[in-house]
């Protein structure tokens, strides 16, 4: 059973990252699996994969809003700060030993923030993308 079930609402219209986020949720259920299966090693594997292919993920996003001329570029950049620093707090946590409680934290804190970030934010960039007249 998936543990995040994709919608098609979900969908920002900008392929690219329709795909990267179908792999942001694949790597999450791989954390998820990881977790329930209590094997340390998977998890913080899980974890660095996760945070190495999300900051390549924002980097790609960033560099194509600004590209585009996006307005709300800065604010959106600001997002995937936050979602970083949080991120990135939670692999300290866990190469001093993280509690099974707060790697099921983790897991939850992405996924929420996946989907409200692609809801909220990404979405944007998709009205806006497909609202520009094509070159
Ligand atoms: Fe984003």
């Amino acid at each position: 059973m998936a543990v995040i079930k994709w919608r098609d609402s979900y969908n920002t219209g900008v392929e690219q990252f329709d795909t990267e986020h179908h792999k942001i949720v694949d790597l999450i259920e791989v954390l998820f699996l990881a977790v329930r299966n209590r094997n340390d090693s998977e998890v913080e594997k899980a974890i660095n994969e996760l945070i190495g292919y999300t900051e390549k993920h924002f980097a790609a996003e960033e560099l194509m809003m600004e590209n585009a001329g996006f307005p709300e570029l800065e604010q959106h950049k600001k997002e995937h700060v936050r979602l970083a620093r949080q991120a990135k707090d939670f692999q300290e946590i866990q190469h001093g030993e993280m509690s099974y409680a707060q790697v099921r934290e983790f897991y939850h804190f992405l996924r929420e923030w996946l989907v409200d970030h692609i809801v909220g934010c990404d979405k944007k960039y998709g009205e806006f993308m497909a609202d520009r007249p094509s070159e």
